[in-house]
């Protein structure tokens, strides 16, 4: 790491260090704490995580950053301080909002993300990239959920940093979420690297759904084994732990997930009547075409036998379109 990233970082903690006292310790951060136990976080979570409060101010992290020497063009650069373009000048990005560090491999702060404790817009803000934080490189909570994850095998992919935190308190220490991004490439050859089941656990929404489609089939490519778990509808994991508490959580969420290919059936049933001819025909032309990407065989051998049951075909018929849709795509 250059120099100059290694101040970057330096910068970044002492920021997570003061932000976090401000929220736990004093009178200015008592409204964004309250708003955070309201919510369900504790304590415990608060303090692993590291969470903290930015003041109501525009120059207060500016102010505390350059008292300790550090420049203000490096703040600038580490995304901290925005510069106005009129007679360059320097205010804080952050302010009045509850405070996410993100950490790199190592747990050292690369990066913040603030969530507005109304309805300002955007909900949550977040660091630009920099020298030190690339978004589609970086998973949250990677270096608490590593070792779990390699002792598990397992990794629970969320949306959200409160479903991660939520999951956590739940006793799920496996959890990671991307930055507000979609998955990316780098993202599954990090999962990749520690473990050999990926749980998708989405929010229930439309964006939600759509995402775990486009997570899973990348996940599926890479060839790690891809379960869903879903919440009941319109609902997130933070929503849920904190409406049915952390054993619900666990039993029947987290650990009553489904295959891949078993959510995308229930998907493609959705808003079909499967007593229609038609619909039926559809679907399972639909469930026949996700059967052709799947690379192993006894997993494509068991669908096509639940088709042929559910729907009283043959056999042969089944396989014979099958392999007319795997030539097709390979
Ligand atoms: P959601 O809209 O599902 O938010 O976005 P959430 O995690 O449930 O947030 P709470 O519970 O209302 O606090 C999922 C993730 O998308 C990113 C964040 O990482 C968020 O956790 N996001 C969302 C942004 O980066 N910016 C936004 O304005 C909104
Ligand atoms: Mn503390
Ligand atoms: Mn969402
Ligand atoms: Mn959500
Ligand atoms: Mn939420």
């Amino acid at each position: 790491l250059s120099d100059e990233g290694k101040q970057m970082i330096e910068a970044h903690n002492l920021l997570r260090k003061f932000y976090h006292h401000l929220l736990v310790n004093t009178k200015e951060g008592q409204h964004a704490l309250e708003y955070l136990l309201e919510r369900g976080f504790d304590l415990e979570s608060i303090e692993r995580f590291q969470i903290g409060y930015a003041l109501d101010s525009w120059d207060f992290d500016y102010k505390f950053l350059t008292n300790k020497n550090f420049q203000p063009a490096l703040l600038e650069k580490a995304g901290l301080i925005i510069k106005r373009e009129q007679d360059g000048s320097y205010f804080d990005r952050f302010r009045d909002r509850i405070m996410f560090p993100i950490a790199d491999r190592h747990g050292e702060t690369i990066a913040f993300s603030g969530r507005s404790l109304g309805a300002q817009s955007p909900k949550y803000l977040n660091s630009p990239e920099t020298a030190i934080f690339n978004k589609s490189k970086t998973l949250y909570n990677y270096h608490l959920a590593r070792p779990t994850m390699r002792k598990l095998q397992q990794a629970i992919l969320f949306e959200g940093f409160a479903d991660v935190i939520a999951a956590d308190r739940s006793g799920v220490l496996n959890g990671i979420a991307t930055m507000g991004t979609s998955l990316t490439e780098e993202h599954v050859s990090t999962l990749k690297k520690n473990v050999q089941v990926v749980t998708i656990c989405y929010d229930s929404d439309s964006a939600g759904i759509e995402a775990a489609f486009r997570a899973g089939n990348m996940l599926q490519e890479a060839n790690l084994q891809v379960n869903v778990a879903t919440m009941p509808d319109g609902m997130d994991p933070d929503d849920y732990v904190k409406r049915y508490g952390a054993e619900k959580f666990r039993n029947d969420i987290i650990h009553s997930n489904m295959t891949f290919m078993s959510f995308k059936m229930l998907y493609y049933r959705k808003g079909k009547n499967l007593q229609n001819e038609g619909d039926r025909l559809l679907y399972i032309e639909k469930v026949l075409q996700e059967v052709s990407h799947l690379e192993n065989l006894v997993e494509k051998d068991f669908y096509i036998r639940q088709l042929a049951e559910e729907f009283n075909l043959s056999l042969d018929a089944l396989k014979e379109q099958e392999r007319q849709y795997s030539q097709s795509t390979h």
